[in-house]
């Protein structure tokens, strides 16, 4: 089996490669990515010299990128991916999360081969109470989701015009190695380590359903494996948790880790202006995924938080490479003058 895993050198996709190339010992991963500023070949280290492990420089959107390459099926993780930035500039979402999806699934139809989308929970909206399951109407509210909703909406348009044997998997937000320090957990780690103010968005009361990635990964593997083409898949691990009290046990474990007085760390915590459009709450219910496919969470919170601090705190040299580059000059000129106040 050959995969065309878009987006490999990502937070998620490069955790998937490496989960692929183990669990399945006859695959060969072909990862395309464009690198664009959260793509780092360093996510896959450990295992580029594979001869399973093939590495293509290109472009999702780029019409030609797929000619000549040979694969069985094609696993689309790459994205613009973070709700900040889209708020800001939401062309790059429009162009890779639509045009690319729209490109990739029409190399899909030519071949006739499996595609899986990787999409996000985020394209329900917000829900104050109950759950989202996969029959939910899709109300995104930031610009990201709704690419996010556009891509799944084609993806759903090629199963019903060209009998595209393809699935959608919508996933609560990650958690673990290789997170790009501008999400949630690891700005709040490396903040924490680095003595710099937390950036909390308006009350801290917001709510997300947390799961560690390699959860995620081994459901997007289930998935691809077990099925039904034609359906969409809610992944989540029942974990949900208002932003301050994440922050909170983050700042606690790290002060625990490192032996830092606790009471100092938390006066980092700095409330600031929140997010356009912030969305209350993500919660979704991920029976059909554990009844269709037997996958169930692997990870609790508590262990995988741990885990992953421990990551960061060991792994200074890949973060530390990223915040003295592009990023710092975007997280300076948006956020720098807001953390003053
Ligand atoms: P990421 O931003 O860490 O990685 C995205 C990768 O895609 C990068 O390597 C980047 O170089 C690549 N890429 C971007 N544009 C490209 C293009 N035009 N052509 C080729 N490659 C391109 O993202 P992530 O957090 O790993 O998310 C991966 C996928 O999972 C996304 O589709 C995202 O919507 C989805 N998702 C993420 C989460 C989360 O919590 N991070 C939750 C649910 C779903
Ligand atoms: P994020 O990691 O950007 O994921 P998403 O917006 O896709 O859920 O943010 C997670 C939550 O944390 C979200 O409610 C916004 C909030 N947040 C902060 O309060 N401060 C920050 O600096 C960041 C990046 C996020």
């Amino acid at each position: 089996m050959k995969l065309l895993v878009t987006g490999g050198a990502g937070f998620i996709a490069s955790n998937y490669i490496r989960y692929a190339l183990s669990a399945h010992p006859d695959y060969h991963i072909i990862n395309l990515d464009k690198l664009t500023y959260a793509g780092n070949l360093e996510n896959l280290r450990d295992i580029e010299s594979s001869n399973r492990y093939t590495f293509i420089k290109g472009d999702i959107c780029d019409e030609k990128i797929l000619e000549g390459m040979e694969f069985d099926a094609i696993l689309n993780f790459a994205a613009e991916s973070h709700v900040d930035r889209s708020i800001l500039d939401a062309q790059p979402f429009l162009r890779t999360n639509i045009m690319g999806t729209y490109n990739l699934l029409e190399a899909a139809r030519r071949r006739d081969c499996f595609f899986l989308q990787v999409s996000t929970d985020e394209v329900y909206g917000s829900i104050e109470k109950g759950f989202f399951n996969e029959d939910s109407p899709l109300l995104p509210n930031s610009p990201y989701a709704a690419s996010k909703a556009s891509s799944d909406m084609l993806v759903r348009a090629y199963v019903e015009t060209h009998k595209l044997k393809a699935v959608i998997t919508r996933c609560s937000n990650n958690y673990g190695p290789y997170q790009f320090p501008e999400k949630l957990i690891p700005l709040v780690i490396l903040n924490a380590v680095n003595g710099k103010p937390i950036p909390v968005y308006g009350d801290g009361m917001n709510v997300r359903d947390w799961i560690h990635v390699t959860d995620h990964c081994r459901a997007v593997d289930a998935v691809f494996h077990r099925g039904a083409p034609g359906e969409v898949y809610n992944i989540g691990s029942r974990n949900e948790r208002p932003n301050i009290e994440i922050i909170k046990l983050i700042l606690k474990k790290v002060a625990e880790i490192l032996d830092l007085d606790e009471a100092g760390l938390m006066d980092l915590i700095s409330f600031v202006e929140d997010r356009k459009g912030h969305d209350r709450r993500y919660a979704i219910d991920p029976l059909k995924i554990e009844e269709g496919t037997g996958w169930k969470p692997e990870m609790s919170f508590e262990q995988g938080i741990e885990k992953t601090i421990e990551w960061y705190i060991s792994n200074k040299d890949w973060w530390q490479r990223i915040i003295s580059g592009e990023y710092m000059q975007y997280y300076n000129t948006q956020y720098g003058e807001r953390l003053k106040d």
